[in-house]
């Protein structure tokens, strides 16, 4: 038998910068306890199988595999949403982006999409926040999609849709008053895709052509094509992509069009509004 703080203490070598945080997560995963059950109780013997796990999820780690890989979990506002290696994990950077669409003038029954939706992060987010709108996440990815539908009944938002397009493909008669994403936007040899979680994430999540900003370009010109006059695009993107992404907006004839910063200071949500006709 070994204690919660000596299992603790053996995972100082995780790599990154979070390791005793990672340390305590895989514990809690391992255990099924919770975070203030491990400061409760550092000295309380933990039992062999649960030891057995909680090492064999350290050597994963210092292999690099990501913590939400290895729990299946992570969390994104208030959500915990189940993730896989079919989906991106949810970023906090990500949350502007919510915070921002709460705050924009819509329709009570506002319709929704949300681009590239993953696990559902930010579809799932927004319809636990807003009862009248009517919310769809699309994706490319059938597993991903899958990963999101399994979201959406766990967290009991089964109103959300969730449906397979390429981009505006499958959605081609529906018009949004607000639409959202986060779409791949890192450079096809960025040296980024070959550290940290980055390794383990699908690359269709992450890369998009040579800049980065193919797909961005994409949505941009198409969006004006299924947006309500005086509906919202948003969309995440690189902190050095903010510039681009302004001028896409304003070349397409969106209004309004402004950048927010994430967490971190950096640019990371531009956005503008298709102006009434
Ligand atoms: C950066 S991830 C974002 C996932 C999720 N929205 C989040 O913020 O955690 C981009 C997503 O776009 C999807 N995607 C890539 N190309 C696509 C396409 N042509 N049409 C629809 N979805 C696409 C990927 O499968 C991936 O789930």
């Amino acid at each position: 038998m070994t204690s919660v703080r000596e299992l603790l203490h053996c995972a100082a070598d995780l790599p990154g910068d979070s390791a005793l945080r990672d340390a305590e997560v895989l514990l809690c995963h391992c255990a099924d306890k919770s975070r203030s059950w491990l400061y409760a109780w550092p000295e309380c013997e933990v039992g062999s199988a649960v030891a057995d796990h909680y090492r064999r999820c350290l050597a994963a780690r210092r292999l690099g595999h990501p913590v939400a890989h290895l729990t299946g979990r992570r969390e994104f506002w208030s959500l915990e949403l189940e993730v896989n290696a079919h989906t991106l994990i949810p970023r906090p950077e990500t949350e502007t982006l919510v915070e921002w669409a709460l705050q924009l003038p819509m329709p009570e029954d506002a319709q929704v999409i949300d681009l590239g939706t993953g696990s559902g992060a930010i579809i799932l987010a927004l319809a636990s926040e807003r009862d009248n709108w009517h919310f769809l996440g699309v994706d490319s990815s059938a597993m991903a999609l899958a990963v999101a539908r399994s979201n959406g009944q766990r967290l009991g938002l089964e109103r959300v849709r969730f449906e397979l397009s390429d981009w505006f493909g499958g959605v081609a008669e529906e018009r949004f008053h607000l639409m959202v994403g986060n779409p791949p936007y890192i450079e096809q040899h960025d040296p980024h895709l070959g550290m940290g979680d980055l390794r383990f994430e699908p690359t269709e999540a992450l890369i998009s052509g040579a800049a980065g900003l193919a797909d961005l370009a994409y949505l941009v010109n198409k969006a004006p094509e299924h947006l309500f006059p005086g509906g919202w695009l948003l969309l995440e993107h690189g902190f050095e992509q903010g510039d681009a992404v302004r001028q896409q907006l304003q070349g397409r004839g969106f209004t309004d069009v402004q950048t927010r910063k994430d967490i971190s200071g950096q640019e990371r949500i531009t956005g503008g509004c298709r102006g009434a006709e």
